[in-house]
């Protein structure tokens, strides 16, 4: 079977797959770009540029690591390009001749003057560089300057500067937007209104990544003090999918969009296109793991593709948007229960506390004599048995095990004994007749009113 195609146009704007390295400590110099177009990246945004170079500070990052795992959060107080504008075009100069099928698309910080933006944006597509992206998301150090998420927080500021940029520019414009922000459609819309030909988004978001418990200074500290810095990583994915679906529902916002925000795998630039992203980029995975991520990321989504029947990226890019709605739009009548599979429990009892603890105590513990459990359907297959006798049995006492029912009567569907569950797929959530009709919160205050409906009232207090 012929291979997927996995090459995308944003805002045209082409990339042989979609698969860009944001812009960040990665996309820092032509050095590192070659050997990232040379592993496979489909494409860059470089290194934020201004006029002048900044002066970073040292230390500069922290992280969240979570029960085992090295950085699930990525925090940094790293301002933009410190090395010279002369010596970056230059450098994109060189990649975009020896690269010419590669995206290599431009970030660009300036001070809100407009002559300064038109002087910036004609230099930097002199390099012959396929597209801009202009920075409105930084929300540490250049915010304070009157540039970065403080353009991105007002709509007014975000439309004005693009426009500006718009006057000029041949190539097309990427406005990044930071998610500091209540509605990232007040700020997707101005950028449209400005006159953009796409949207990247998100930029990191505003955090303090700890304190040192003995020497009681934040984390990361530059001689004893810190500052609030951007984060990003693994951790900020649902943040930005929620945004990239925003935008991409709303018929004022209508450009492509270039999906950012904690993602490491190709599962996860899958779920930002079906949501509506055209190509993605990545900054903190690429940090900690390299370039040659890309090449799992390929392989994966060649694979993914292949499965479900996609020739071409746009089979499925935005194929999710519109599954996303308001909660108003949800259907009252539909309803599942959870149901454990007794043959691969391990009755350490995780979904029975959580359920009597934190939902809606309905799950059932019966204590059962060992030789009784394993003389019964769920014990002769179970994992208890196949373990070789191993004791999973906390509170159960020596010679009994603990065998826990979901009761399908009080149970509300919540999926919380699921997620907690350690067994993948042990426990399932299936579906089951609610006996009510289809309907919407409204069109169920309609049928109350009219009389044709009880209230529907949360299971009877059992205990
Ligand atoms: C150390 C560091 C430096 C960054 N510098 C920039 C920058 O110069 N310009 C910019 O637009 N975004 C910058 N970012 C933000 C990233 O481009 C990206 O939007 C963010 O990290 C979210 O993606 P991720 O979760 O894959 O890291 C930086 C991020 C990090 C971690
Ligand atoms: S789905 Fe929720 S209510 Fe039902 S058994 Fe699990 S935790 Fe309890
Ligand atoms: S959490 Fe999973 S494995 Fe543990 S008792 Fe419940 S169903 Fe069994």
């Amino acid at each position: 079977m012929k291979k997927p195609d996995l090459s995308t146009n944003t805002c045209g704007i082409l990339s042989p797959n979609p698969f860009w390295l944001a812009s960040a400590p990665p996309t820092n110099s032509g050095y590192q770009v070659r050997r990232a177009f040379e592993a496979g990246w489909g494409g860059v945004v470089w290194k934020t540029l201004a006029h002048e170079p900044i002066v970073n500070v040292s230390s500069r990052y922290g992280a969240l690591d979570y029960d085992g795992r090295k950085i699930m959060g990525f925090n940094n107080i790293e301002l933009i390009s410190d090395r010279s504008l002369e010596d970056n075009l230059r450098e994109i100069r060189e990649i975009k001749r020896d690269f010419p099928g590669h995206a290599v698309v431009v970030s660009l910080m300036v001070e809100s003057e407009r002559e300064r933006w038109h002087d910036i944006v004609r230099q930097t597509e002199d390099t012959g560089c396929d597209g801009l992206e202009l920075n409105f998301g930084c929300p540490h150090g250049m915010s304070e300057r009157g540039m970065g998420s403080a353009v991105g927080q007002v709509p007014e500021y975000t439309e004005m500067i693009t426009a500006w940029v718009k006057e000029v520019a041949q190539t097309p414009v990427l406005v990044k937007l930071t998610p500091n922000i209540t509605d990232i459609r007040a700020t997707g819309r101005a950028a449209k209104q400005g006159g953009a030909d796409g949207i990247s988004l998100i930029n990191t978001i505003n955090s303090i990544m700890g304190v040192d418990l003995e020497t009681f200074r934040p984390m990361p500290h530059v001689a004893g003090r810190g500052s609030h810095g951007g984060y990003c990583g693994p951790a900020v994915k649902p943040i930005a999918l929620n945004m990239v679906q925003s935008l991409a529902s709303d018929p004022e916002v209508d450009i492509p969009l270039s999906g950012i925000g904690g993602i490491q795998a190709w599962q996860d630039a899958v779920e930002f296109m079906l949501l509506g992203a055209s190509s993605v980029q990545i900054c903190t995975a690429a940090m900690h793991y390299g370039f040659r991520l890309v090449e799992h990321m390929i392989s994966g989504m060649e694979d993914w593709m292949s499965e479900h029947g996609f020739e071409k990226t746009t089979d499925f890019i935005g194929r999710s948007v519109s599954l996303v709605g308001g909660w108003n739009e949800l259907d009252l009548g539909y309803r599942v229960v959870a149901e454990i599979k007794q043959e691969d429990c391990i009755h350490c009892g995780i979904c029975y506390i959580a359920c009597e603890d934190g939902s809606h105590q309905s799950i059932r513990v019966e204590k059962v004599k060992e030789e009784d459990f394993l003389a019964s359907p769920a014990g002769s297959h179970s994992a208890f048995e196949h373990s070789g006798g191993r004791r999973f049995m906390p509170g159960a006492g020596e010679g009994y095990v603990n065998v826990f029912e979901v009761d399908r009567e009080t149970c509300v569907g919540c999926n919380l004994c699921s997620l907690a569950c350690p067994v993948p797929g042990c426990i399932e959530m299936v579906e089951k007749d609610s006996g009510l009709p289809s309907m919407t919160v409204v069109e169920y205050h309609e049928k109350l009113s009219r009389g044709e409906i009880e209230p529907i009232r949360p299971p009877e207090d059992h205990r």
